[in-house]
């Protein structure tokens, strides 16, 4: 049995319909209020609970021999990216897990103060790493499917938002990959106590993607380039009213500033362990707009 969390996430959903398609038994924790329907009906077996309720993941974590931990995000990065899956690995030692893959981000080891999610991902790494369980550390780049949805709104308006330095450098990895690499992390002897960054098989500057965009389109993007001073000056804005809300754009703000991408030595190691090719931006957006 694989217990997935962030079963309704971007990236869960598309793990829980992979061990599916493989006719693997996966149970899926979801929140009573998410949609889980999808899951259900690909034959998953559905958990409801809350990932910051110990006594949930106790639950959840009973009988499993795999967890795949994709959750993440909602603002409260202390319990939710941290502090569950801090008893995620408890209870997974407790119950005896064979092996347990855990959803990084890209840049955690760079010690940004600033972004309370990469904090929270690199103390769960150590936190894993010294766990004694076996384990596959994923540090994705931004995900093709957060540009999915740039895409969808550049084929209504043409008009594309950059915001920071056009030049900034990414390597956006297919979310279906991703996905994949984590479903076979599992029972790869290559990947067993391995951390790997997880990029798209190309480096591209953060202008090239309205040029993508374009392509697929036919369409000349429009690029509104709003230069980091102007975020930094509403954020802190915000921080006036709201500190709170200033402080959890920090994690965006080191998204906006720097640059995220892999290595092609990186990548090569990637395919060669899975043994698969990597796919492109486009070849995933042309794969999901069907253009
Ligand atoms: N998106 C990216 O570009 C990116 C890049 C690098 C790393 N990552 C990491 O990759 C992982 C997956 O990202 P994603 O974009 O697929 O996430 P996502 O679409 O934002 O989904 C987050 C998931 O976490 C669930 N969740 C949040 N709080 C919960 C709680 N208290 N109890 C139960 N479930 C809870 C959400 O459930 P609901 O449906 O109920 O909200 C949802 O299923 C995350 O760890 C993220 O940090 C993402």
């Amino acid at each position: 049995m694989f217990l997935v969390t962030g079963a309704t996430g971007d990236l869960g959903r598309r793990i829980v319909r992979l061990l599916c398609d493989r006719q693997k038994p996966v149970r899926s924790f979801v929140r009573l209020t998410s949609r889980y329907g999808e899951l259900e009906y690909r034959g998953s077996e559905i958990f409801i609970g809350d990932l910051q309720q110990d006594k949930d993941i106790h639950k959840a974590c009973q009988g499993v021999k795999y967890i795949i931990s994709a959750h993440g995000g909602n603002g409260n990065p202390a319990a939710v990216d941290y502090r569950s899956n801090i008893e995620l690995i408890d209870r997974a030692k407790e119950f005896g897990v064979e092996h347990f893959v855990f959803i990084s981000v890209l840049g955690a080891d760079r010690g940004y103060e600033d972004a309370p999610t990469f904090k929270a991902k690199r103390e769960v790494e150590k936190y894993l790493q010294a766990s004694g369980l076996n384990y596959t550390i994923l540090r994705p780049s931004g995900f093709a499917s957060n540009v999915l949805t740039l895409a969808e709104r550049f084929r209504e308006t043409g008009i594309y938002l950059l915001v920071g330095d056009p030049k900034n450098r990414a390597s956006i990895v297919s979310t279906d990959d991703l996905a994949r690499i984590a479903v076979e992390s599992v029972d790869l002897p290559g990947a067993k106590n391995q951390i790997f960054p997880v990029g798209g098989p190309e480096i591209l500057e953060r202008r090239e993607i309205p040029q993508i965009f374009g392509k697929i389109f036919d369409q000349e993007p429009f690029v509104v380039n709003i230069p980091l001073f102007m975020f930094d000056g509403v954020r802190s804005a915000i921080g006036l009213v709201n500190p709170f809300a200033k402080d959890s754009l920090g994690t965006l703000r080191v998204l906006l500033g720097n640059e995220f991408f892999c290595t092609s030595d990186e990548i090569a190691n990637l395919e060669s362990i899975f043994n698969f090719k990597l796919e492109t931006l486009e070849m995933f957006l042309r794969r999901y707009l069907g253009v």
